[in-house]
């Protein structure tokens, strides 16, 4: 692809991924398109690379209807999806710059020696606590995780694009009624986790309205 045609690519992808409203149940999604999606979230950035999201693939229908009555957003997802994934997010316990998950990332993932580590650490514990003032709440603290791992999901809406494969990013759920039946489920460990969002792959079975978006002008400022 030369510059111009990898621009055409990019705005007509853009342009043609929207969010499915409803899913034919027949049709399922590869292994290979499923981890190829899985792949872009894994890989996507976040803050400082502390990767703070885990997605669990439901694939249980008992999970999946109890998951239906608290989830108003996902409801036909929850029918037809060839993949139902609930999106967690690392506990605002793991995510101190203090805690044993931040020293695991950086030393076993990161492979920050002790020296790089140590100031690493001040840095990340200013930046919590005086920059973002994240220690106000640990509400603040999970809705910044949260923050970065919705680029995960973005990361996989792109990719499920690419291959053809429908999708639909939710959040019309009651976070603590859901979270509670995750917790019954085992699906989350409350220590470690909480709910962020969740998503559905697979392909739809109705038309869907065009896209609309406001302009570009009320978008983009340019400040000279
Ligand atoms: C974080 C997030 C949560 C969303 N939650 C839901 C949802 O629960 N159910 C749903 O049908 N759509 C949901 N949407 C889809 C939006 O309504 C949709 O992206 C928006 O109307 C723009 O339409 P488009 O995605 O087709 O371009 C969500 C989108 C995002 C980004």
């Amino acid at each position: 692809m030369n510059q111009d045609e990898k621009r055409k690519f990019i705005i007509n992808l853009y342009q043609n991924r929207y969010t499915c409203k409803g899913f034919d149940p027949e049709k399922r999604v590869s292994d290979e398109d499923f981890n190829a999606i899985i792949e872009a979230g894994r890989l996507a950035p976040s803050s400082m690379g502390f990767e703070p999201w885990k997605f669990v693939l439901i694939n249980n229908e008992d999970v999946k209807e109890k998951i239906k009555p608290h989830a108003w957003g996902g409801e036909k997802s929850l029918e037809g999806a060839s993949h139902f994934l609930v999106i967690l997010t690392r506990s605002p316990k793991d995510l101190r710059y203090d805690s044993d998950y931040i020293e695991y990332i950086q030393k076993d993932i990161q492979g920050f020696s002790d020296e790089l580590r140590e100031p690493r650490k001040i840095k990340y514990k200013n930046f919590q606590i005086e920059d973002f003032k994240l220690f106000e709440s640990d509400r603040a603290l999970f809705d910044w995780a949260c923050k970065n791992t919705y680029i995960a999901l973005a990361n996989m809406l792109t990719a499920a694009a690419v291959l053809g494969v429908d999708s639909t990013p939710i959040e019309g759920f009651h976070r603590d009624n859901l979270e509670r039946v995750l917790i019954e489920e085992r699906i989350i460990d409350p220590e470690h986790f909480g709910l962020c969002c969740m998503v559905a792959f697979g392909y739809t079975n109705r038309e869907h309205r065009p896209k609309t978006r406001r302009k570009v002008e009320e978008v983009l400022e340019i400040i000279e």
